[in-house]
Order: structure tokens, then C-alpha cells, then sequence
């Protein structure tokens, strides 16, 4: 049996698709999502044509109070969606038609699918771009209270993971503050770009009908129309952005991840991670692993791959609509998804977990972490060349390897065995509370300028 024309553009058409021609073209799988923004631009187009006197006022209240219908529908999931309708514009159009007749066929009038679908997808994501923003600020706020917990807990800080210099506990966390806030900016950004309406450039070229593009625009929160209607069907940067801003933010989480992955680990036990958390094995019931950590640092790769995916399908595209485009949603619902649910996961692991203060400060004091401290003594006290200072510091790390124990166990005599002039407050600044407190330059780890960078924070993310 041939199957019908479609109902929609199928003027031309004796027959319908081969069902593999109707699997790769349907959309509706996916850009049902879209139900809400494609229903919220129907109704802001539907009002300015009634205003413009394009449609009746009448045809409009009738297409308004049909859209309200579908939208229920659709919200208590008793819209019967269809494949043979490709998308979700054509799916609510339809079901208009079996609603209210005949003047659901004048709601397109001066509007294209190309116009529809890049305005409803750009609500869409700028959305996401909100809901990203109040994550980050819930993330930060768990940080803020771990900083604030121990903001002059002394840890080591590293550099090639290697013991580099003791740090504060709260510096640390304050640092992935710092990253998550410009990330939020990034999305700020991305989200006052995006802010302008495609609805009214129709196919590509305009249209003939006396519509008022201003209207629809500040119905939908927009702040204008964009000014080019070629560039309006054509643009899907606001999504590049949101992936892009997306894939950062995750480049961040991710790094997070592997700190809370070594950091609960035997082997070092900076963190422990509350029982909501912690995932156990199935054979070896000592364990607890970071499940969580793990996968929202696995889930990164996902939201990469979108950023990556989009940029590949625009890339050669001419202007204006080409289907190919149609490719841009389910990779950044996905990505979005997953961004949520790794900025929600994280936030909860951050929040519910505990520092341990001894293991941290043990450490502090391992590999040598003060021996910077050591040689700038070297130079304030004894009026060393820094270099110099470097040298004889290491001489010293390198005879306490030798007698295997850390600087501060070091003698006054064997220090001074390496030079005579060292004297015995040399050993005030080997501690690591003393390291800390000493680095007080602006945006160092001393607890006196992280608790200043707490108050800050605590005032910003009220
Ligand atoms: N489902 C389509 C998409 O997502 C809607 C636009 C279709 N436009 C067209 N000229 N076929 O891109």
C-alpha cells in the first residue's frame, strides 16, 4: 500500500516516503522537547498577526485557546504524537487543525519552519543557559562552605602532582569558585548574544505580510529582532556558545572529579565521601568508591563531543536552512542534560563530603614542600643571590634524603655543614602553619587573604 502525501507540504506529492526516508527525516523523536518554545513562539506570532491585521482577531483567540489545548496535551502526555509529521512544528500545527478547524491553517501565514525552529530551539538553549547559571551558583556555594570549614587547613599543593608548597584547604576550594564564576560569566555572555529574535525572517528572505518583528520579539523576552533574515535561519552560534561555554565548564568539573577521585583514595585520604556518595563493590567489601566523581568526569566526553559534532555540521553549510541542521538538537539536549545532572551530582558530593584535616596537614609537611620557604630565608636573612639560596637549599633536601627524613629534622649542625652562617630560626619558617600564613601577597594562600576572598564571595553569591 502507498502511504498518503504529507498532509502538511504534500501539494506536490502522489506518494508518501519509504519508511527509511521517513526514519532519517522525522525529527519528532527528539524535538519534542521543543513543544513549550514552539507553542510559546505560535502564540507570540498568532497575537501579532491578529495586531497587524494579517489573521482576525477572532481566528487568533480560536488558534490561542486551540495552542492552550495542545500544550496540556502535550504536558499530560496524551498528544498523539506522529512520525509521518517529522517534527514537533508540524505535530502541534496538525493537532491545532483537529482542534480548531480551519483557522489553524492561517497561524503559518508569513512564517517558514526555518524561522519556527530557530527561534524555538534558541528559547530553548537560552534556557539551559539559566538553568546552567543557578547550578554554578549552587556549586559555588558548596565550595564556599568547604572554604570556609577549613580556610586555614594546611594541605600540600602540587605541581606535577608532585608536593610543590603547602597551600590552605580553603584556598583550594576558593579556586574552583573562581573557575565555576567564569563559567557563569561565560554563559552570561553567550545568553546576552543570543538574546535577539529570528521569528519574521520566514524561509530566509522575509516576507511580503506587514508583520511586526519588534512585537513577537519582546514577547518572547528577546531584546530585538535580528537584523538580517538570512542570518536569522541560518545562526546557530547561540547553540555553539552554550556548547562551547559547556564544554568548559565540564573541562572544569572534570578536574574537580579527579581530585575527589585521588583525594579519596588509601592513599591519601584528603576526603571522605558521605555514604550518598560512595558506591561499594560487589566482592571486595572494603570498598568505597567515587562512582559519581567518576562518571561526571566519563560524562565530559559527551558534552565535547556535541561542542565538536555542531561545529562539524555547520562548517559547510551554505546559506541559508539546510536540513543538515536538524542535527544540532539531540547532541545539545544531551549535552545539556548532562551537563545539569554532573553540576547537580557534583554539588551534592562537594557539599556532603569531609575534608580530614590530619591527613591533610600530614602531607603538607612530605616532599620537602617548605624548601622554597628554606632558601627565601636564605635570602632575606643571610642576603643570598636567590640562586644561590636554590643551590644551598638543595644541597640540604639532598642530605636529608640521605639520612631519610624531612628538612626540619635536619641539626643546626648538619644544616650548617652545608653553610656555616645558617642560624637557628632558620627553623621558624621550615613548619608548614608558618609557610602558609608567610604567603600573603594578594590572591596567596595565607589564611588572613583566603578568609578576605571567603567574605567577598559569601557577599557576591548572596
Ligand atoms: N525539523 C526541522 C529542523 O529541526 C525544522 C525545519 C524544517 N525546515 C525545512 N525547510 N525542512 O531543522
Amino acid at each position: 500500500m502507498t502511504k498518503s502525501a504529507n498532509s502538511m507540504w504534500g501539494g506536490r506529492f502522489a506518494a508518501g516516503p519509504d519508511a527509511i526516508m521517513e526514519a532519517i527525516n522525522a525529527s519528532i523523536g527528539y524535538d519534542r522537547r521543543l513543544a513549550p518554545q514552539d507553542i510559546a513562539g505560535s502564540r507570540a506570532h498568532a497575537a501579532m498577526l491578529a495586531a497587524t491585521g494579517i489573521i482576525s482577531d477572532n481566528d487568533a483567540e480560536v488558534i490561542r485557546e486551540g495552542l492552550l489545548t495542545v500544550l496540556s496535551e502535550i504536558e499530560t502526555g496524551d498528544f498523539p504524537f506522529s512520525t509521518a509529521l517529522e517534527d514537533i512544528h508540524m505535530n502541534v500545527e496538525a493537532r491545532l487543525r483537529d482542534l480548531i478547524g480551519e483557522p489553524a491553517g492561517r497561524l503559518h501565514t508569513a512564517r517558514s519552519r526555518n524561522d519556527q525552529v530557530a527561534v524555538d530551539f534558541r528559547l530553548w538553549v537560552r534556557d539551559q543557559c539559566d538553568q546552567a547559571d543557578e547550578a554554578l551558583g549552587a556549586l559555588q556555594k558548596a565550595l564556599l562552605g568547604q572554604a570556609e570549614a577549613g580556610a586555614d587547613w594546611v594541605m600540600p599543593g602540587f605541581t606535577h602532582l608532585q608536593v610543590a608548597q603547602p597551600v590552605t584547604w580553603g584556598h583550594h576550594m576558593l579556586a574552583y569558585v573562581e573557575m565555576f564564576a567564569r563559567d557563569r560569566s561565560r554563559f552570561a555572555d553567550a545568553r546576552a548574544r543570543m538574546n535577539t529574535s529570528p521569528l519574521g525572517a520566514a524561509a530566509l528572505a522575509g516576507t511580503s505580510f506587514p508583520i511586526d518583528r519588534d512585537m513577537t520579539a519582546q514577547a518572547l523576552g528577546f531584546d530585538r529582532p535580528m537584523s538580517n533574515s538570512l542570518d536569522g535561519v541560518a545562526d546557530r552560534d547561540f547553540a555553539l556558545e552554550f556548547l562551547a561555554s559547556a564544554s568548559i565548564c565540564a573541562m572544569h568539573l572534570s578536574r574537580l572529579a579527579e581530585e575527589l577521585v585521588i583525594w579519596s583514595s588509601a592513599q591519601f585520604r584528603f576526603v571522605k565521601m558521605s555514604d550518598k556518595w560512595s558506591t561499594g563493590s560487589s566482592i571486595m567489601p572494603q570498598k568505597r568508591n567515587p562512582d559519581a566523581a567518576e562518571l561526571i568526569r566519563a560524562k565530559i566526553g559527551r558534552i565535547f563531543g556535541a561542542n565538536v559534532a555542531l561545529m562539524t555540521v555547520m562548517k559547510g553549510l551554505p546559506l541559508t536552512y539546510s536540513k543538515d541542521m536538524q542535527e544540532d538538537k539531540e547532541q545539545t539536549f544531551d549535552a545539556a542534560d548532562n551537563l545539569m545532572l554532573a553540576l547537580a551530582a557534583m554539588t551534592g558530593m562537594v557539599a556532603d563530603m569531609t575534608a580530614n584535616r590530619e591527613s591533610l596537614k600530614a602531607a603538607a609537611a612530605t616532599g620537602f614542600s617548605t624548601a622554597t620557604d628554606l632558601a627565601d630565608w636564605l635570602v632575606r636573612e643571610l642576603g643570598l643571590p636567590f640562586r644561590e639560596a636554590h643551590h644551598v637549599t638543595g644541597s640540604l633536601v639532598a642530605l636529608a634524603e640521605e639520612k631519610t627524613c624531612d628538612l626540619p629534622d635536619l641539626s643546626l649542625a648538619q644544616m650548617q655543614s652545608v653553610h656555616a652562617d645558617i642560624r637557628a630560626d632558620v627553623f621558624d619558617v621550615l613548619g608548614v602553619e608558618n609557610s602558609v600564613a608567610s604567603r600573603t601577597s594578594f590572591g596567596g594562600t595565607a589564611p588572613s587573604q583566603v578568609r578576605a576572598q571567603i567574605a567577598t564571595w559569601k557577599e557576591k553569591l548572596e
